[in-house]
């Protein structure tokens, strides 16, 4: 079993095996990651072996703070007031590369940009500066399934694939970070996540170009059409159950279902829907109905984010 409780000797032993371009499962606030030494591209090769995934989906490369950020990008004047506001967080910026860049090519899929994020989860920093290393990480799931967001769900997908699952509980924002481009002359949201487009904008002072992109050449793995999917088909917008289906509720006028069910947040709350998103429709999909019914959700805040994975969760 790798699943080992996050302890200061099970971060200790993550954090060599990472150094010696193995693969490390880790929670972040956001969804756990699967982590490789992004300076090392046979460990980078690993997470998409791994993961099944397509190989022109640019990953995450996870850094300490702003500073050692700059080691590998060049943050402009937007760049900066993002990451003081939103870093350590939620929020990942796509930037214009230093020359002399430590992170392999194929963490960036030979783009001139690299992502970056500096994350709050204190596990996740305590792991980053025990490596020493940028730590390339996507969500640790295999290629075109849920997000996870316990150690379980991890496990599930790529138990046999990690040297280490550093489990810490349940992630506690429950959708990926926000990606944001700021390496060209406007900013332009990404991928909606877990720092609200509001919030991004009222830092920035402008509306945000919107560039989610087309399924034919994502610059985004979040734009692949069916990124998200569980087996069972999803059935959006909807205002009940019927008998076959499983239900997955939003708010306090949920429709009755006799079958299985989830409310992702009886008072509507969407910050706590997002964090029961992923977890609700693995145990949905695992009940065994012919569809699962979601009700409508706000497309305000959080909702954003959340409506995005479930129209992707959609999509056949
Ligand atoms: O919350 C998260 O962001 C999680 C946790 C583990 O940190 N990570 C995650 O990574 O979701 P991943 O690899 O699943 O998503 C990376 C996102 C994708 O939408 C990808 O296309 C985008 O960042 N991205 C990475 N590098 C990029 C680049 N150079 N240009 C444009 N988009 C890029
Ligand atoms: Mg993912």
């Amino acid at each position: 079993m790798p699943i080992r409780p996050a302890t200061a000797d099970a971060i200790a032993d993550a954090a060599a095996a990472l150094r010696e371009g193995r693969l490390v499962a880790f929670p972040t606030e956001t969804v756990y990651g699967l982590g490789a030494d992004a300076t090392n591209a046979r460990a980078v090769a690993a997470i998409y072996e791994a993961k099944g995934r397509p190989q022109f989906n640019p990953l995450i490369a996870h850094v300490a703070d702003a500073e050692d950020a700059s080691r590998f990008a060049v943050l402009g004047p937007e760049a900066q007031a993002l990451a003081a506001a939103f870093w350590p967080g939620a929020l990942t910026l796509v930037l214009n590369k230093q020359p002399d860049c430590a992170i392999a090519d194929l963490v960036t899929a030979g783009l001139d940009t690299v992502a970056l994020r500096v994350p709050s989860h204190p596990i996740a920093r305590t792991f980053i500066r025990a490596a020493a290393r940028p730590i390339a990480a996507p969500s640790a799931n295999r290629s075109g399934h849920v997000s996870p967001t316990t150690a379980a769900h991890v496990e599930a997908d790529l138990g046999a694939k990690v040297a280490i699952i550093l489990d810490d509980g349940p992630s506690p924002i429950g959708v990926e970070s926000t990606v944001v481009d700021v390496s060209g002359s406007q900013p332009a949201l990404l991928r909606a996540g877990g720092v609200t487009r509001e919030d991004i904008e009222a830092v920035l002072g402008t509306r945000l170009a919107v560039h989610y992109g087309d399924a034919e050449r994502p610059s985004s793995p979040g734009q692949l059409a069916s990124h998200y999917a569980p087996r069972t088909p999803v059935r959006l917008n909807a205002s009940s159950a019927r008998p076959s289906e499983a239900l997955l509720a939003f708010g306090p006028v949920a429709a009755d279902h006799d079958g299985p069910s989830i409310n992702l947040s009886l008072t509507g709350d969407l910050i706590e829907a997002a964090a029961n998103l992923f977890a609700a429709l693995r145990r949905l999909d695992a009940a065994g109905a012919a569809t699962i019914a979601v009700m409508p959700i706000p497309e305000a805040g959080l909702g954003e984010a959340i409506n995005d994975r479930l129209r992707r969760a959609a999509v056949r």
